[in-house]
C-alpha cells in the first residue's frame, strides 16, 4: 500500500470527518510503528556504532555496512557467537566490556583479520576458561584486555596461545598466583603487560624471556617477596609497587639494561634495589619501604658504587633511613628531585664540590634535621626546598643566600630565629663565608631568588628590621608563631613584590607595621589575633581579600574601609566583638559594594538592648537611631523639665512679692 492510497482510502471510507491535525497524529504513529522494532536507539557516528547500556544480548541486526568499531559494553551478551555480531567480521575495535559472556564460539576472531582492537573486561570468561576450550587464532587483535574475569593461573592459555601480533595484554584484576614460564608462549610481540592487582607469588624463570619487545611490565599490587635475577635487559618500565618485595637484584652487575622507570614503592625492601652499572634508570621510587640505610654496596674507593648517572627523580620517602652519605649521590649526575621526606634523619649535608648540581627539588620534610649544611657551590640549581617538620634551631645564618635559584623555602615546624639585616651591607657581605651568627639566626636578606617563604610554628619571637631586604619574596607566612613581635619596619624591602601575607594565629594585640606602604599585597590574614585596631589604609592600596576573624575588633575605622572599598574583593570578620551602631557605616559599605563576606553568619554585634549579639545582617538603622530617639527625647524632658521648674519658681516669687506687698499694704 503506498502512502498515498492509503490515506485516500482512509479519507474516503472512515476518517471523511476527521480533522486534519488528527489525521496527521494518525500518521505519525503509523509511521514510527513502521520501524523495525528490534533497532535499539544506538548511537551511529561515521563509521563508529554506540549501543552501549542497553540490555542487549546481541549486536543490532541491521548495523550499517563498513562499521569498523562496535561498543557493545555494559550490556547482557553472554554467548558470544558469529551471530551474536550479526555475522560481522569485518570490525577494527570491539567493545564487550562488563556484559555476561561464558561462552566464546572457537576460533571466531580467526576470520576477523581487521580486529586490533579487543575489550573483553569484566565478564565471565574463568567460566569459559573451566571448558578447556581455546579461542583460537586473534590473527590481527594487537590490543586485549582480559582484566576483571576472575581468571586464575593458566587460564589466560586458552586466550593467548595464537596471538602473533598482540602488543598490549591487561590481565588486570584477576587472581592469578603465578606466571608459568610458557604463559606468554603464544603471545611474542607483547610489548606491555598489565598484571596489576592480582595474586602473583611467582614467576617461573623465563616466563618472559621470549618476549623481546617487551617494554612495560605492571606487577603492582601483587604478592611478590624478592626478586633476584632481574634479567629482563629491554624492559623499560617495571611496576612492582604495592608487593612484598624485600630484595631487588639483578642477575648480572655488568650488562647493560634499558630500564628507565622503576616504581618499588609499597614494599618491604631492607636495602637499596641492587642495579647494574650500566643503567639509564630515570625514575626510582622506593618510598614507604624499610629501608634502614642506603649501603651502596661498596664506596668511592673500591669502585663498586652503583652509578646512577641518568637518575632525574629519587624518592626515598617514609623509610627509616638515618643518614645519607654525600657519597650516595657522587655520580647522580642529573637528579631534579630528591624526596627524603619522612624518614629519620638526623643530619644531611652537601659539602662535596658540585655535588647535586642539577637538582631542582629536595623534600627533607617530616625527619629529625638538627643541623643541615650546604657547600657554597652545592645545589646551584635547587628551586625548591621543603624541610618542615624538622628540629632545626641553628644554621649557619647565611646559608639560604648560596642558593641562588631557591624560591621555594618551606621551614614551618621548626625552632628559628630571623635575623634583622646589618646596616652595613659590605661589612656582611665580608663575613659571609660560613659563619654561625651568634645569635643564633638565620637570614633571609638578599636571597637573590626568594619568593615563598612558609615560617610558621617556629616559636619566632621577633621579626626585626628589614628581615627581607633585597630578596623578592611574593608570599610570606609567619602564622602561629604565638607572641609575635613585628618590627615597624620589618616587611621594608617588600613594598613592591610582597602579594600575600599570612599572620595567623600570632596572639597578636596589634601590628605596627603600615601594610599600605606594600603597595602589591593583595592577600592578608590577619585571624585569630587580638587585634583591637586595624593598621591604617590608604587609598593606594590594592588589598583583595582580608581575614579579620577571630580578634577583638569593636570598630572598624570608616576611612580605613573607604580606603579598601575600591580594591577589596573578600573580606572574613566573623567572631568578632563589633559594636552595632558605631559600625553602622561600614555595614552599609559592605552592603553597597561589590564586598563579598564569606562568613557574614558569623559576623555579629554587640547592642545594649539585645543580651545576645546581633547577626548584622539583621541590624538596621532604626535599632540604633532609636538610642537617638531616646536622648533627644531626654534632652527634651530635661528642657521642659527646667522650663516648668522656671515657671514654677517664678510664679512663686512673684506671689511672695505680692503677699509681701499685701503686708506692706
Ligand atoms: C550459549 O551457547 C551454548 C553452547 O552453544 C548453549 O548451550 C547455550 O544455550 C547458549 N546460551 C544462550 C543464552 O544462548
Ligand atoms: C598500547 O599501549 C600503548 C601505551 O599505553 C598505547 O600508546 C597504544 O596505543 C596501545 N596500543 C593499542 C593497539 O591499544
Ligand atoms: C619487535 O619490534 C620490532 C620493531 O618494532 C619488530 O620489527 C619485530 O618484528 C618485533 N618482534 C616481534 C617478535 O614482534
Ligand atoms: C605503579 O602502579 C601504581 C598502582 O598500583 C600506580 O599508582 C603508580 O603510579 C605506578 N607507577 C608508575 C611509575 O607508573
Ligand atoms: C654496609 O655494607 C658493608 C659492606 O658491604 C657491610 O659490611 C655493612 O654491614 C653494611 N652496613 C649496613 C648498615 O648494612
Ligand atoms: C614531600 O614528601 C612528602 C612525603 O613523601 C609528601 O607528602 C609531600 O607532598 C612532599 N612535598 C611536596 C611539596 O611535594
Ligand atoms: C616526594 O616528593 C616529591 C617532590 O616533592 C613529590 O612529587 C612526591 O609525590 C613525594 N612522594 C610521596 C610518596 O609523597
Ligand atoms: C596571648 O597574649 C596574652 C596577653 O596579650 C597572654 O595573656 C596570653 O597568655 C597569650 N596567649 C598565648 C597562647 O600565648
Amino acid at each position: 500500500m503506498t502512502f498515498r492510497s492509503f490515506c485516500l482510502i482512509c479519507h474516503q471510507l472512515i476518517f471523511s470527518t476527521m480533522s486534519a491535525a488528527q489525521l496527521l497524529l494518525l500518521l505519525m504513529v503509523m509511521a514510527s510503528s513502521a520501524l523495525p522494532r528490534h533497532l535499539p536507539p544506538c548511537q551511529v557516528v561515521q563509521m563508529d556504532v554506540v549501543c552501549s547500556d542497553l540490555s542487549l544480548r546481541s549486536a543490532p541486526t541491521d548495523l550499517p555496512p563498513g562499521v569498523q568499531m562496535l561498543d557493545l559494553s555494559r550490556n547482557q551478551v553472554q554467548n558470544l557467537t558469529q551471530e551474536t555480531l550479526a555475522y560481522r567480521s569485518d570490525f577494527h575495535h570491539l567493545n564487550l566490556h562488563s556484559n555476561r559472556i561464558h561462552f566464546i564460539q572457537p576460533d571466531l576472531f580467526r576470520e576477523m583479520s581487521d580486529l586490533r582492537v579487543l575489550d573483553l573486561s569484566k565478564n565471565y570468561l574463568n567460566v569459559f576458561a573451566l571448558s578447556k576450550i581455546n579461542i583460537g587464532s586473534l590473527t590481527a587483535v594487537e590490543s586485549l584486555d582480559l582484566s576483571s574475569n576472575g581468571l586464575y593461573t593458566g587460564m589466560s592459555d586458552f586466550f593467548l596461545a595464537d596471538s602473533p601480533v598482540l602488543t598490549n595484554l591487561s590481565l588486570n584484576s584477576n587472581s592469578i598466583t603465578k606466571i608459568a614460564q610458557n604463559a606468554f608462549g603464544g603471545t611474542p610481540s607483547l610489548r606491555k603487560i598489565n598484571l596489576h592487582n592480582n595474586i602473583i607469588l611467582e614467576i617461573e624463570d623465563g616466563a618472559f624471556d621470549s618476549l623481546y619487545n617487551l617494554t612495560e611490565l605492571d606487577l603492582s599490587k601483587n604478592s611478590v617477596t624478592c626478586i633476584t635475577d632481574f634479567n629482563l635487559y629491554n624492559l623499560k618500565m617495571l611496576n612492582l609497587s604495592k608487593n612484598s618485595v624485600e630484595l631487588f637484584q639483578s642477575s648480572s652487575p655488568d650488562r647493560r639494561f634499558n630500564l628507565l622507570q622503576l616504581d618499588l614503592s609499597e614494599n618491604k625492601m631492607l636495602s637499596f634495589p641492587s642495579l647494574p652499572r650500566a643503567n639509564v634508570l630515570k625514575y626510582l621510587d622506593v618510598s614507604h619501604n624499610l629501608l634502614q640505610s642506603v649501603n651502596v654496596s661498596g664506596s668511592p674507593e673500591t669502585g663498586t658504587e652503583i652509578c646512577l648517572y641518568f637518575l632525574q627523580y629519587l624518592d626515598m620517602s617514609f623509610n627509616h633511613l638515618k643518614t645519607i652519605p654525600e657519597s650516595f649521590f657522587y655520580f647522580m649526575k642529573s637528579l631534579k628531585v630528591l624526596n627524603v621526606s619522612n624518614n629519620c634523619i638526623s643530619s644531611f649535608s652537601v659539602t662535596g664540590r658540585g655535588l647535586l648540581s642539577s637538582v631542582k627539588v629536595i623534600n627533607l620534610s617530616y625527619n629529625s634535621l638538627q643541623s643541615l649544611t650546604f657547600r657554597e657551590d652545592a645545589l646551584q640549581s635547587l628551586e625548591k626546598l621543603y624541610l618542615q617538620g624538622n628540629d632545626l634551631t641553628t644554621l649557619d645564618h647565611q646559608i639560604f643566600q648560596r642558593l641562588p635559584s631557591m624560591m621555594y623555602l618551606d621551614l614551618q615546624q621548626n625552632n628559628l630565629q630571623i635575623c634583622g639585616s646589618k646596616e652595613n651591607h659590605y661589612e656582611s657581605s665580608l663575613t659571609r663565608q660560613n659563619q654561625v651568627d651568634p645569635s643564633g639566626c638565620v637570614s633571609f636578606t638578599s636571597v637573590p631568588n626568594l619568593q615563598f617563604l612558609y615560617f610558621s610554628e617556629n616559636n619566632l619571637q621577633t621579626l626585626p628590621e628589614n628581615a627581607f631586604a633585597n630578596t623578592p619574596l611574593k608570599s610570606l607566612d609567619l602564622s602561629l608563631n604565638p607572641g609575635l613581635e613585628i618590627h615597624k619596619d620589618a616587611l621594608s624591602g617588600l613594598e613592591r613584590s610582597l602579594v600575600q601575607l599570612i599572620l595567623r594565629e600570632n596572639n597578636m594585640s596589634r601590628l605596627n607595621t603600615d601594610l599600605s606602604l606594600i603597595r602589591s599585597l593583595k592577600h592578608v590574614d590577619l585571624s585569630t589575633n587580638q587585634l583591637n585596631s586595624l593598621p591604617p589604609w590608604n587609598k593606594e592600596s590594592s588589598i583583595e581579600s582580608l581575614n579579620l576573624q577571630n580578634n577583638n575588633l569593636v570598630t572598624l575605622e570608616y576611612s580605613t574601609m573607604v580606603a579598601l572599598e575600591h580594591s577589596l574583593k573578600t573580606l572574613y570578620m566573623g567572631s568578632n566583638p563589633l559594636s552595632c551602631c558605631s559600625n553602622l557605616g561600614f555595614l552599609r559599605m559592605v552592603q553597597r559594594s561589590a564586598v563579598v563576606v564569606p562568613d557574614i553568619e558569623t559576623v555579629t554585634c554587640v547592642h545594649k538592648d539585645f543580651s545576645k549579639p546581633v547577626n548584622i545582617e539583621k541590624l538596621t538603622d532604626e535599632m540604633c537611631q532609636e538610642s537617638v530617639y531616646v536622648i533627644i527625647f531626654c534632652v527634651l524632658a530635661v528642657i521642659v523639665a527646667l522650663a516648668v521648674l522656671g515657671l514654677l519658681l517664678k510664679c512663686c516669687l512673684s506671689r511672695k512679692r505680692k503677699r509681701n506687698r499685701g503686708y506692706t499694704a
